[in-house]
C-alpha cells in the first residue's frame, strides 16, 4: 500500500488504476476526486468521481490528464450529491467531454442538471439492475444509497475489483492531515459529521448498508479527509454508529444542561486566559440582571454559572458573541478553535460561528481538532 509522503500536488495511485486527483491537501476542507480507469476487455473507460468545485478544476483536469492521458478519455462522470463542492467543475467537465455518460441518482441529478446539464446523457443508477453495472473491462461497481448522508440521494460507489468504497461525505473528515487516515483523523470526521449529518438513524442505515456489502470493502474513501483502511473500517463504523449529530444534537440540547454548563464554564475559563479578567468579567455582567442582555445565565459569586435559563443555543450563542466583541482577530482565532474543541467534547453543537472562516482559525482548528 502506497506510503504516507506522497506527493499530493500530484495525482496518487492508491489501487491498481484507481487515482487519488483531489485538491486542497493543506486547507481546513480538502477535497477528494478519485478516477478510476477501466483498461481491459473490448473497451477501455474512465470515470471521474465527485471532481470538486469550480476552483479546483485547473488542478484536478491537470492530475487526470497525467494519470489517465487525455481529459478526453474521461467518459463517466459519477458525483455523489448536488454540492458545490462536488459538481461545481461539471459544467465545466461537460464542455471539455461532450459526449461523457452522467451517472447519479435521480434526487441528486434533478439539482445538479439545472447548471446548464438538461438533455445531457444521463442514466439514473436506481435503473440499473440491482444497481449494480458491468463495463466492457469486465470491471463491476455497485451503488449504493446513503438517504440523508447528508442529502436525500446521496449515493456511494463500490468498486468491486479493488474493493474501495468511494462514500462522498459520509465518512469525510475536517482537518486531516495527508491523504491516508490513522486513529487521530476520528476527531475531524466526528465534527464533520456533526455539522453535516441530519441524524443517527440516516448514519445507521448508512452503516448498516456498508456492513452488508459481500465482500467488505478494504478502503472507504470519502471526498474529505483521510482515506480509511485495515483496522480502522471496522473501528470507524462502529464509532459511527454511536455518533450523535444534528437534529440528535440540537433536540437534545435542551436535556443535556449539565454538559452544555460544564462546557460554557471550561468556554469561560479560556476567554479569561486568553482575554484577561476584566474584559471577562465585563461580558459576563452584561448577563447580570441589571445587566443589558437578557438574564440567560444563574451565575455563582465566583461567575461560574450554575443553569442557564433561555433557550440553551441562543443563550451560549449571545454569551460567545459577546465575547467575541471584546477579542481582537488573534484573540478570536484562538477562542474559536479551543471553544469548538470544548463543545465537541462534550458533545455538544459546534456551532456555525465557530467555523466561519478567518485569520488563522483554520491552522489553529486544525491542532485542536486532531488533539483528542
Ligand atoms: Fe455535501
Ligand atoms: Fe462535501
Amino acid at each position: 500500500m502506497a506510503a504516507a509522503t506522497e506527493n499530493l500536488d500530484e495525482a496518487v495511485e492508491i489501487s491498481d488504476g484507481i487515482f487519488w486527483v483531489g485538491t486542497g491537501s493543506k486547507s481546513f476542507l480538502n477535497r477528494n476526486s478519485y478516477l478510476r480507469l477501466f483498461n481491459g476487455g473490448s473497451q477501455n473507460a474512465a470515470m471521474l468521481m465527485d471532481p470538486g468545485p469550480t476552483s479546483d478544476f485547473d488542478t484536478v483536469v491537470a492530475k487526470v490528464v497525467s494519470a489517465a492521458g487525455d481529459i478526453a478519455k474521461v467518459n463517466m462522470l459519477f458525483v455523489n450529491h448536488q454540492d458545490p463542492d462536488v459538481v461545481g467543475s461539471l459544467p465545466l467537465l461537460a464542455k471539455l467531454n461532450p459526449h461523457a455518460l452522467f451517472l447519479a441518482s435521480e434526487d441528486t441529478w434533478r439539482l445538479v442538471s439545472l447548471n446548464g446539464l438538461q438533455g445531457r446523457d444521463f442514466r439514473p443508477v436506481e435503473r440499473f439492475r440491482n444497481m449494480r453495472i458491468s463495463l466492457p473491462s469486465g470491471h463491476r461497481l455497485k451503488f449504493i444509497p446513503t438517504p440523508f448522508c447528508h442529502f436525500r440521494g446521496a449515493c456511494m460507489v463500490y468498486d468491486l475489483e479493488s474493493r474501495i468504497l468511494f462514500t462522498g461525505d459520509l465518512f469525510g473528515g475536517i482537518a486531516a492531515s495527508g491523504l491516508w487516515a490513522d486513529a487521530t483523523n476520528w476527531a475531524g470526521i466526528k465534527a464533520f459529521h456533526q455539522l453535516y449529518m441530519p441524524s443517527n438513524d440516516a448514519i445507521r442505515l448508512a452503516v448498516r448498508r456498508i456492513r452488508a456489502l459481500d465482500p467488505q470493502p478494504i478502503m472507504l474513501a470519502p471526498q474529505h479527509g483521510g482515506l480509511i483502511q485495515g483496522d480502522l473500517i471496522g473501528d470507524f463504523l462502529d464509532r459511527m454508529e454511536q455518533l450523535q449529530v444534528g437534529l440528535d444534537i440540537i433536540i437534545s440540547l435542551n436535556d443535556k444542561l449539565p454538559a452544555l454548563i460544564a462546557a460554557l464554564n471550561e468556554i469561560i475559563a479560556a476567554v479569561r486566559a486568553v482575554l484577561g479578567e476584566e474584559p471577562t468579567r465585563t461580558v459576563m455582567g452584561y448577563f447580570q440582571p441589571d445587566g443589558s442582555y437578557p438574564a440567560f445565565f444563574a451565575l455563582s459569586k465566583e461567575g461560574t454559572v450554575m443553569d442557564i435559563k433561555g433557550d440553551a443555543m441562543e443563550s451560549v450563542e449571545s454569551l460567545i458573541r459577546a465575547f467575541f466583541r471584546h477579542a481582537d482577530v488573534p484573540q478570536k482565532s484562538i477562542l474559536k478553535a479551543r471553544i469548538l474543541r470544548m463543545l465537541l467534547d462534550h458533545n455538544l453543537p459546534p456551532f456555525d460561528m465557530l467555523l466561519e472562516q478567518e485569520g488563522g482559525v483554520a491552522v489553529e482548528l486544525l491542532e485542536e481538532v486532531r488533539e483528542e
